[in-house]
């Protein structure tokens, strides 16, 4: 994908702009703003070139339906105080809208569409459902790194039906991504964690034969300390991961890589 910043002209271009904004939340609050933060340079850079922008993003798993603690209304607020600007938040649905709708004046500078995940197409890549969102758009942007291995409507089968380029995160991840892969300078740690043991398994057993050691944190942890025979009480976990453990541990061990994890925990 050609970087965004290579678009020469985006005045007045309508951007459809995939971010993660998948953010954990309590209630209305928002518990970390970090995903929200990290965007501002994108969102700056697209407002800088006059363009018009077009949010799309999910937050949880509502499955295809609409639920209503799963709005981005809270966090559409977070930017409109971060970026001193009015965001139209749009409720409706999408498909009952046409593109010179979406802005009612030429001050209005970025919209965002509800949880993209409120519409069943988007998890089933749906063609009809991709081109359809396309027609909001002069242009697609893709800056939703955390959610690039999904083939979901908004992010791989949308690229079809518009110019799509990546954007600044996109470029700033996988210019990292190259230090441990192109650009590896050995010895090497690498800290991983997140709360799925099984979406990670693939990238773990691709990274044992390049790492000395790998330090397992976060849920996924928790998966091997309850394998290693410890109470964990109501922690995080994943039911029926001990194979890909032991899969983990029988590659590390023929790789000469070391897993670390906690040895001592405390259960409250
Ligand atoms: C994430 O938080 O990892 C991304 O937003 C993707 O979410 P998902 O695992 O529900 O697809």
């Amino acid at each position: 994908m050609k970087s965004i910043k290579e678009e020469t002209n985006l005045n007045n271009k309508k951007i459809l702009l995939r971010l993660d904004l998948n953010v954990p939340l309590l209630g209305d609050k928002i518990i970390d703003t970090t995903r929200i933060d990290k965007i501002l340079p994108t969102l700056k850079f697209l407002i800088s070139q006059n363009a018009k922008i077009i949010i799309i993003s999910h937050v949880g798993r509502p499955k295809g339906k609409v639920i209503n603690e799963l709005s981005l209304k809270p966090i559409c607020k977070d930017l409109e105080i971060k970026l001193s600007q009015n965001i139209k938040l749009i409720s409706k649905n999408f498909k009952e809208i046409v593109s010179k709708d979406l802005f009612n004046s030429e001050d209005e500078k970025i919209v965002m569409l509800e949880n993209i995940r409120f519409y069943p197409e988007e998890e089933k890549n749906d063609q009809q459902f991709a081109k359809l969102l396309a027609t909001l758009g002069d242009i697609y942007v893709n800056d939703a790194f955390s959610c690039s291995h999904r083939a979901h409507a908004s992010i791989h089968e949308i690229t079809n039906f518009l110019p799509s380029y990546s954007g600044l995160q996109i470029n700033l991840e996988v210019n990292a991504l190259k230090k441990i892969t192109s650009e590896i300078k050995k010895p090497i740690t690498c800290i991983i964690g997140g709360s799925k043991v099984s979406s990670k398994i693939n990238i773990i057993k691709n990274l044992i034969p390049k790492f000395d050691n790998i330090i397992i944190v976060g849920g996924m942890a928790n998966n091997i300390i309850k394998y290693m025979g410890n109470n964990i009480g109501k922690s995080l976990h994943e039911e029926n991961s001990n194979l890909i453990i032991e899969e983990i541990f029988a590659l590390s061990k023929e790789q000469n890589c070391k897993i670390i994890y906690s040895k001592g925990v405390v259960v409250a």
